[in-house]
């Protein structure tokens, strides 16, 4: 059979190109702050938090000894009609992080179980106050909000949704905000664009909003590519949503917990959703968890219209598990203690002025930053887009430094406790090594 002496055969990786890696492995084996060690000895320095998720940087002792005790006094216990004290706990530490109103918390595992579940709110909220007709849902070229039927059906990567069918039924999409024509190179919010909001309205004409129960945007879409909201464009969606009775969702996986400033991309940037979704950064990664704030009076909608017993039919075995909220206080404890929801404010300007300086370099088309974030865009090889940031990420690799490869976009997002030598070095050996990719 084949592979069957081959000990990387059997593991089926997620969004990988199986056969390229296991043909030129590279494997993590340890880590600590920010860095990785290799499988051959060598250090990495983290300039992707892992996947947009280690924000306090690795293995903090803090969070082990947490994990660890839990581990050994309450490895697991339902949520489904019976409670621990650390869920409830974690609940109301995160309600008081989330933008004023948003303080009524779902736990899930993931960002996708974290999307399908606001999805599902959000059609349980609209049923509740008596809009049961309202069942489409609207996402956005590019978005991407994970690997569930819900969330690739609403997700905008055309990758990630052709193989598996038409997806919910009336679910469509805004355009996507990205323009490089108009605002390449551009500090902070690109300036032009705010008016692609208005696309909400479009669809509101042609479908009525009265079929409309939610649309749903990352506020920064991370994975493909850091393309940043234009300036006012979020506010324009909000006064749309609030016109028409359609839900606003903000997928903030990647953007909360101190990404772009602030506990939330919400709170930092002063326009607030009905629902928004976390994940990633919650335990700082340390344990799978994801979960779903809600506003207050569109939670109560939901319960005090139920005709008694469970009010919501949703959730999961581990929503809550026990190892991941005592994973979540840790890191919340952390975060607070460090002030590292202060860092990416206090650093953006370095970070902003180190990518920028990679403008001119061969093949950079784009750069954008925001917070502890940068995108850089690449001129895609004629006949082979992708290849090159893709070539880009496998070089610094083997020069010992990790970024993300998406699309011809190279993003970084590091531990958020990245200091001025560690954002120099980063852009240091991007700078050097773009020169070496044809
Ligand atoms: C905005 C957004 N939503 C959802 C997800 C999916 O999260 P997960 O991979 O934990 O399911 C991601 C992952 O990167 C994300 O960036």
């Amino acid at each position: 059979m084949k592979g069957e002496n081959d000990p990387l055969a059997a593991f089926w990786m997620p969004f990988t190109a199986n056969r390229a890696f296991k043909a030129h492995p590279r494997q993590l084996v340890s880590a600590s702050g920010m860095h990785y060690r290799s499988a051959d000895g060598r250090t990495i320095l983290d300039g992707t938090a892992g996947l947009w998720c280690s924000n306090a940087g690795h293995c903090r002792p803090e969070i082990a000894e947490a994990i660890a005790k839990a581990a050994a006094s309450l490895d697991f216990a339902p949520t489904f009609q019976l409670g621990h004290p650390q869920a409830f706990e974690l609940a109301q530490r995160l309600a008081a992080l989330m933008p004023e109103g948003l303080d009524r918390i779902f736990f899930t595992n993931s960002g996708s179980e974290s999307v399908d579940t606001a999805l599902k709110i959000a059609l349980a909220i609209q049923r509740a106050r008596g809009q049961g007709t309202r069942t489409r849902l609207i996402g956005r070229e590019r978005g991407y909000h994970g690997v569930g039927f819900g969330g690739i059906s609403v997700g905008g990567i055309v990758s990630n949704r052709r193989t598996f069918g038409g997806g919910l039924p009336g679910a469509d999409h805004l355009r996507h905000t990205h323009d490089i024509a108009r605002n390449a190179f551009s500090r902070g919010f690109p300036p032009h664009g705010a008016e692609l909001a208005d696309d909400l309205q479009r669809l509101v004409d042609l479908h009525g909003a009265e079929t409309i129960a939610a649309v749903i945007v990352e506020p920064m879409a991370g994975s493909t590519g850091v393309l940043l909201p234009p300036a006012g464009y979020l506010q324009r969606l909000r006064e749309i949503c609030d016109r028409h009775g359609i839900l606003l969702i903000f997928d903030e996986v990647i953007t909360a917990f101190g990404r772009v400033g602030g506990a939330t991309a919400a709170g930092r940037w002063g326009v607030t959703p009905d629902i928004l979704t976390m994940a990633k950064g919650l335990t700082n990664a340390a344990v799978p968890m994801g979960a779903v704030a809600v506003k207050r009076e569109l939670h109560d909608a939901v319960i005090d219209s139920a005709p008694g017993g469970i009010e919501l039919f949703h959730g999961y075995t581990y929503s809550g598990h026990p190892l991941a909220c005592a994973a979540g206080l840790a890191a919340l404890d952390l975060y607070a203690r460090d002030g590292l929801f202060d860092r990416a404010d206090e650093l953006a300007g370095y970070w902003e002025d180190a990518a920028h300086g990679l403008k001119g370099r061969r093949h950079v088309i784009d750069i954008r930053t925001i917070g502890l974030v940068a995108g850089i865009e690449l001129e895609p090889r004629p006949g082979a887009p992708t290849a090159r940031a893709m070539e880009l990420f496998h070089a610094c690799f083997d020069n010992g430094l990790l970024v993300r490869a998406t699309g011809d976009i190279i993003a970084l997002s590091p531990p958020l406790i990245v200091e001025k030598a560690e954002i120099d070095a980063m852009f240091g050996t991007l700078g050097e090594l773009i020169e070496t990719i044809a």
